[in-house]
Order: C-alpha cells, then structure tokens, then sequence
C-alpha cells in the first residue's frame, strides 16, 4: 500500500486533536489541491490521494510547513481495483472523516464512437465507481459519530443532456457520469438526514486547472472561469447552507428549486396508470 506519513511535531495529532479528518482524491492539482490547502488552514489533518506521488509530496511537504498539519499521501490509481481498494482502506484506518472529497477526474471528451472502449470504462470507474465506493467506505464511520461531510465533485455538465455540442465538448460519458453523481448524492442526502451527515454534489462551470489543457482545450480566454480556492470557499459556504446541489457561479438559486419541482412533475406523470395518449394506436 502506497501511503507515506510524516508527522510534523506541531501537528494537529501531536497536538492531540481528532485522527485524520479529511481525505481529497485528485489533489495533485486543481480543485483537489485547493481543497487539500483549505482543509489544511482550517486545521484538519489529511490524506491526499492521486496517481502522481511527486506532486503529492510536494504538497504534503509544502502543507505540513505552513499549516502544522498532519498530512499523509496515498499514491493510487482510482481506475484501477487494486488502487482502490488502498483508498478504501485508508478511509477504515481513518476512524471517521470530517471530510472525504471525491474530486479526481478527467474528460475524455470525443465523440462517442471515438472513445476507446477501454477509456470509456475508465472514465466510468474514475467518476461513478471510486466516489460510489468511497462514500460507501466513508458513511458508517460518520453516520456512526453523527457527523461528516461527503463532496462529490460533479459539474455543471451534469445537466447539459439536453444542450448541443458545440459550443460545449463531445462529453456522452463525462456528463453521464456527473448526472449520476447529482443523482446518487440527492438520493443520499435524503437517506441521510437526521443522521448529521451532509452530502453534497458540486457543480462547477468552468474552473482554470489542467483539466482543460490535458483533455487539450485552453480556456485562457473564458472570462467565466472561476479559480479553484473560490469553487472551494463556495462549497463549503453551500455546506453551511445546507445546499445539496452546490452551483458556485449561479446567482438565482431558486433555478435549482424550479429543476427540482420539474422533476417531482414528469414523476408524477409517470403515476397516471395508463398510457400516454399519444402512444396509442390510432
Ligand atoms: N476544471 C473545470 O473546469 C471543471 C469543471 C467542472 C467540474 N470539474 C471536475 O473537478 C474535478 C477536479 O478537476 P480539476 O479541474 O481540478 O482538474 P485537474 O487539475 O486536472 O485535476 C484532476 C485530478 O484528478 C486526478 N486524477 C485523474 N485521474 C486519476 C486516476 N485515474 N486516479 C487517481 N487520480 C486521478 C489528477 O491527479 P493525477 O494525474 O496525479 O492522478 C488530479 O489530481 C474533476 O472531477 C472534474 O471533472 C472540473
């Protein structure tokens, strides 16, 4: 298992504070890192995950000197079984997270019948199987303190099934897999409340990381795009708010209100116990 620890002496364990208390996948960079720095200057001790183990060390190196935190880093790839199962096993030894933030991601956008089939399932265990698992690993301990904080980092895509391509990506499975992020959390959040356990599904447009240049797009020029700390700081205010779908840059909250009820209606429709009309033969 590839986990290293380094406990500072000033750290929050040393201090006798609460056991690690936040774990970020996908904090090498981005959003995950900013998530991982907030973490820290709020005081938790961490477990940063991702595949690149130098970009993590530097981070835990850089966190532990300015912050005094505790900070442990877990080299794995989520795509792979083995990988996970290290994630998962982190989180048991953790003895019950204040935070798990399930943020790695990649876009893989193309085409559809483009898309190796190979990376298509990737994209799949990357955004749907490790934060279903993860959470999974996570709640018990939670639910079982009475406290706890679930982040599935989603996007914004997630609710552009209807909407063309362009102006946005070729994303079939990228936004899928953030559909069903929306989806698992809102189920969740009702399963869980009165537990003191919160869920969120965060659902950013555009933010300046390397996302965008790894799948090869360059969004210099998108005057919209927000900065990875204010995704964070919205996020965690939206916890506060008890919000379970997280917009950052969406003013009129009461769109979301209005998608909902949208949805309480086509499932009300399904209810009328007879086919629709205009499925009926002639
Ligand atoms: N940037 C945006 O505009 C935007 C908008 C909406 C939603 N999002 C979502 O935000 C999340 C974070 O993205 P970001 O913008 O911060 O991108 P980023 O800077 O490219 O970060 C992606 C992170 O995911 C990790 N990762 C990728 N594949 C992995 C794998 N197989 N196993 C483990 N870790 C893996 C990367 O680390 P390694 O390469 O070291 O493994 C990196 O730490 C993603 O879920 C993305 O879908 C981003």
């Amino acid at each position: 298992m590839a986990v290293t620890t380094a406990t500072e002496p000033h750290s929050a364990s040393a201090r006798g504070a609460a056991p690690t208390s936040a774990l970020v996948t996908g904090a090498s960079s981005g959003i995950g890192a900013a998530f991982a720095d907030r973490f820290a200057r709020d005081g938790h001790d961490l477990v940063v995950v991702a595949r690149r183990r130098d970009r993590l060390e530097a981070l835990a190196d850089r966190l532990r000197s300015e912050t005094g935190v505790e900070v442990s880093v877990l080299a794995a790839d989520l795509t792979d079984p083995a990988g996970l199962r290290d994630v998962e096993h982190a989180i048991d030894g953790c003895g019950g997270l204040e935070f798990l933030v399930n943020c790695a991601g990649a876009a893989g956008y193309m085409p559809f019948v483009s898309l190796p089939p190979a990376r298509a399932e990737e994209l799949i265990r990357l955004h749907v199987v490790a934060p279903t698992r993860l959470t999974r690993a996570a709640l018990p301990a939670m639910i079982a303190r009475g406290r706890g904080v679930v982040i599935n980092v989603s996007s914004a895509l997630a609710f552009s099934g209807s909407a063309p391509a362009p102006p946005l990506p070729q994303r079939a499975v990228y936004a899928a897999a953030k559909s069903y992020l929306n989806t698992f959390t809102e189920i969740l959040a009702n399963e869980l409340a009165g537990t003191g356990v919160e869920v969120q599904a965060l659902c950013p447009g555009i933010v300046r990381t390397e996302f965008h240049t790894v799948a090869g797009y360059d969004v210099s020029h998108v005057a919209f795009a927000l900065e990875p700390a204010d995704v964070v700081a919205a996020s965690l205010a939206g916890v506060r708010l008890g919000e379970v779908i997280c917009m950052p840059s969406l003013d009129n909250a009461a769109l979301l209100a209005d998608a909902e009820a949208s949805h309480g209606r086509l499932l009300d429709g399904a209810r009328s116990g007879s086919v629709a009309r205009r499925y009926r033969a002639p």
